[in-house]
């Protein structure tokens, strides 16, 4: 399993991730990014050509997975905007208090063992009045594919590096003390329904 989780799921996932329809959603979330960026399970480094250099300084890469890592050289290579890798998970984020202006998340929090932790580590490094942007897939409303997430998430995250299709995305955030701003739910058109529900938007930390 450590063989596929750091040598062949970074290629499936670097793949997937970057599909025209995801790639759309993206640029409508990065390029709100401004000042220092933490990005949380930065993976092949997709997100960097769509940050605006003019108004991000320095963007933390918060990852993991040494294959992920690997992955990202050539994203990194070509990156707009200085990075500095961070080689942690999301739940142990070693950045001092209030200290970063935006935390970026993209189809990350279905995959953070401890989302949770993860999330309260995310608020603390965020400068209050500073924003969260998030672009994830989760739990559907709907009963009739909700009942399937629940059904094939525990398979599911043994060959998808740990994602679950069934997480309340914005319960999460919620829950974690963000304030949510803005968010949309609908489904990506060409995808599985349900691995296609998605929550974008924008949270912030309360002053
Ligand atoms: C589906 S990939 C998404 C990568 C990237 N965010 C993107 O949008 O293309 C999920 C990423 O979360 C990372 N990850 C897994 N556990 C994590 C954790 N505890 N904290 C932070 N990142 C984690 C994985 O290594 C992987 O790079």
């Amino acid at each position: 399993m450590k063989f596929y989780n750091e040598r062949i799921l970074p290629h499936l996932i670097d793949k997937v991730c970057s599909l025209g329809q995801v790639m759309k959603l993206r640029r409508q979330v990065v390029p709100q990014a401004q000042g220092i960026v933490l990005e949380i399970g930065m993976g092949s480094g997709i997100n960097l050509a769509l940050y605006n250099p003019a108004a991000v300084s320095l963007v933390y890469g918060l990852e993991p997975s040494a294959g992920m890592r690997r992955k990202a050289g050539k994203n990194l290579g070509q990156s707009p905007v200085p990075v500095e890798w961070l080689d942690l998970p999301g739940e142990q984020i070693p950045l001092a208090d209030a200290s970063v202006d935006t935390v970026l998340v993209t189809f990350t929090l279905c995959t953070i063992a401890d989302s949770q932790a993860a999330l309260a580590q995310m608020l603390r490094v965020l400068k209050p009045g500073g924003h969260l942007l998030f672009l994830e897939h989760g739990l559907s409303p709907e009963p009739s594919v909700s009942v399937w997430q629940h059904r094939i998430t525990p398979g599911w995250k043994k060959i998808a590096g740990g994602c679950h299709l069934n997480r309340d995305i914005a319960q999460l955030i919620t829950d974690a003390g963000f304030a949510i701003e803005t968010i949309d739910n609908f489904y990506i058109p060409a995808a599985p329904r349900i691995a296609g529900h998605i929550y974008q938007g924008k949270a912030v930390k309360p002053t």
